[in-house]
């Protein structure tokens, strides 16, 4: 059987729930499990997940289907809200929570039939430009939803988008604008809505961002948000490993190409590794020459470009035979370094992974 593998560490997720939460101590925690819990599997992740976190996050109303059919009672948020009568009825039933970003949104909750069972994120644009009313529109919404016959609860949500960036003025500026309309409407409906603004990246940088609930996800996962902060240096740990095998090893003597298009070219003699993983599995094609490898533990370097099944190694002084064992990312080797050798986000490298990569074992028992 081929052997290109991943293992999750459920110890390494409850470490970074406890890294998250003394960044934020007063918030709740929606954990973001959308895209399948970022490529991790959120059929594995989830159950672990439960009774550790308040709550979990996803894009859309199936993602949320999905969790409660395996049987997560803890509230859902849906980030992008539901767009028919029909899932809007799905999700009463299984009791999610929804974001309404849009006119449309809204109507199809105003004429929903009552029974006041829903609690619903009003999702302001307050800089990101992507989802939301404008602060602008935001009162007549938020009365608008007040109104509707099925809603019992109202929180304010907003995204930033670039709490990574942190030179920039932009989640200041972000962040001044929700602060202002959360006063205006907080007198307007009399007492405090629930509010949730921090992605990972605002919960490790910006404490001033602080609500209710913060929705964190990269970091959950034990990657970074910011391109100049490794996740170790947070007590960060990676989540997913990534492993494969070498099934082969050659010599290669000065000046001889190795690959497709011949793009790497031996400058000594050396050997070569073949690993079994490609772009087939996930592994990032545009993964440059040089980008970073664990083979029995020690950095090589990847030699050539990367073929649909297989990558070339230079291995140079380190010993390796056929079926040693390689770590692509994860415990050793940062997935977020070598998704910058690869011009890339750790996000991608999780959540392109295929089904062809096997997912049978923990790093440590559940
Ligand atoms: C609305 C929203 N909140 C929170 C997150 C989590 O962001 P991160 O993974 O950077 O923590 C995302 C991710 O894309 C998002 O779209």
């Amino acid at each position: 059987m081929r052997d290109t593998w991943l293992t999750l560490d459920p110890q390494a997720l409850t470490g970074n729930i406890a890294v998250l939460r003394a960044h934020m101590p007063q918030s709740r925690l929606l954990a973001m499990v959308k895209a399948d819990a970022y490529g991790h599997g959120v059929a594995t992740v989830a159950p672990w997940l439960q009774g550790q976190v308040d709550g979990f996050g996803v894009a859309f109303i199936d993602e949320a289907l999905a969790l409660r059919a395996m049987g997560i009672t803890a509230p859902i948020a849906v980030l992008e809200g539901v767009f028919t009568a029909a899932e809007l009825e799905a999700a009463r039933s299984a009791e999610l929570q929804l974001a309404v970003h849009c006119p449309e949104q809204l109507a199809l909750l105003q004429a929903a039939p009552v029974g006041q069972s829903l609690m619903v994120w009003l999702k302001i644009n307050t800089g990101m430009n992507r989802l939301g009313f404008r602060p602008a529109d935001a009162l007549r919404a938020c009365r608008q939803l007040a109104a509707a016959g099925c809603v019992s609860r109202i929180g304010l949500m907003t995204h930033f988008a670039a709490a990574d960036e942190l030179a920039s003025n932009q989640t200041d500026l972000q962040l001044g604008r929700f602060r202002a309309l959360q006063q205006t409407l907080t007198s307007e409906q009399g007492s405090a809505m629930p509010d949730s603004l921090a992605n990972s990246a605002a919960i490790l940088a910006w404490p001033e961002t602080t609500g209710e609930w913060m929705r964190p996800g990269i970091a959950l996962y034990g990657s970074s948000p910011f391109a100049e902060q490794s996740a170790e240096s947070f007590g960060l740990q990676p989540v997913m490993t990534l492993h494969s095998r070498v099934i082969a090893v050659n010599a290669v003597q000065p000046g001889e190409a190795v690959g497709y298009s011949g793009t790497w070219i031996a400058e000594r003699a050396t050997r070569i590794a073949v690993v079994a993983i490609g772009y087939g599995d996930g592994y990032p094609r545009h993964a440059p020459s040089g980008t970073p490898v664990l083979v029995n533990g020690q950095r090589c370097r990847l030699a050539g470009r990367v073929s649909m099944d297989m990558i070339t190694v230079d291995l140079g002084e380190v010993e390796a035979v056929p079926g040693d064992e390689v770590v692509l990312w994860g415990r050793g080797l940062s997935a977020d370094e070598v998704a910058a050798a690869a011009g890339t986000i750790s996000y991608e490298l999780f959540c392109r992974l295929t089904a062809r990569v096997r997912r049978p074992a923990y790093l440590a028992a559940p």
